[in-house]
């Protein structure tokens, strides 16, 4: 018996209710950014599968991301980097939104202020909360490899990528690679776990949930990480195996 997860504000003082307000806030902010980043993953992951039609499409698909996205609208080239700010505005502020919710988990167990929760759903609780952590841990980490593998051209596996198209930096990395395919199978684990607890989270922390609606959301975040394991797995795959060379 004993753990803790859900707060009782409704008899708190002031301070406790601004705090409680506070933890609110940072669990919205934290449900926006993953929102607007699965998005950014999911159309990822469709302009990925352009590799199925071809080195034209794909490099066509590369160029538009780099030079013409938002153009005569903007600048050429001005485009990715509006992408970039807004993703990395939203990574930095979910994880340091997931940091100070987690401080405050820790710091709050054990008080008397929190209802009691027992059993199968404090294990549930505690389990998606490690989940999370760990997953968002790898997430991050491959995150970082991916940048200096594919856009910073720093981490060059199977070939001289500046002297290659998009597509082709991909054809090598992927050809014949095991442990490279490994690295990306672990990190859409990752993905499809953080996601999956993710969407639903979110939809539930900013109201949209009710009991008649949970199945739907169940669903659609099931949806949603079946398309993005299933999507971002299939270019590297179908790549390893000589089908798409
Ligand atoms: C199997 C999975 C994936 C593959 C094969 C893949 C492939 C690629 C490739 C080829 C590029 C370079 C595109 C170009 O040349 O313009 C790229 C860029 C990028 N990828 Fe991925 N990706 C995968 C998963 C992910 C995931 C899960 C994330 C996010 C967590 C991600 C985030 C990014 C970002 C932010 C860029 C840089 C866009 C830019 O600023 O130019 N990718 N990816």
């Amino acid at each position: 018996m004993g753990g803790v997860v859900s707060k009782n504000v409704s008899s708190s003082s002031p301070i406790q209710k601004k705090g409680h307000q506070t933890g609110v806030a940072h669990k919205v902010a934290m449900a926006f950014t993953g929102l607007l980043l699965v998005l950014f993953v999911l159309s990822h992951m469709y302009g990925n599968l352009k590799v199925f039609n071809g080195p034209e499409s794909f490099n066509n698909y590369a160029q538009f991301l780099q030079e013409d996205i938002g153009y005569p609208l903007i600048s050429k080239g001005d485009g990715i980097w509006i992408i970039r700010s807004v993703l990395t505005l939203a990574i930095v502020w979910h994880l340091y939104a997931a940091l100070v919710t987690w401080r405050r988990g820790k710091r709050g167990r054990g008080k008397v202020q929190y209802k009691v929760k027992s059993g199968v759903k404090k294990r549930q609780s505690y389990g998606s909360a490690l989940t999370m952590r760990y997953a968002g841990i790898v997430l991050l980490a491959f995150f970082i490899f991916h940048l200096l593998q594919f856009t910073a051209l720093k981490i060059e596996i199977g070939g001289d990528y500046h002297a290659l198209t998009p597509y082709d930096r991909l054809i090598v990395a992927f050809s014949g690679n095991w442990w490279l395919w490994l690295i990306y199978l672990v990190a859409m684990i990752a993905l499809s776990l953080h996601v999956h607890h993710g969407v639903f989270s979110a939809l539930a922390t900013l109201g949209l949930e009710r009991r008649s609606r949970e199945k739907l959301f169940m669903a659609l975040s099931g949806v949603i990480t079946l398309c993005l394991f299933v999507g971002f797995m299939l270019p590297p795959t179908a790549i390893f195996l000589g089908w798409v060379h």
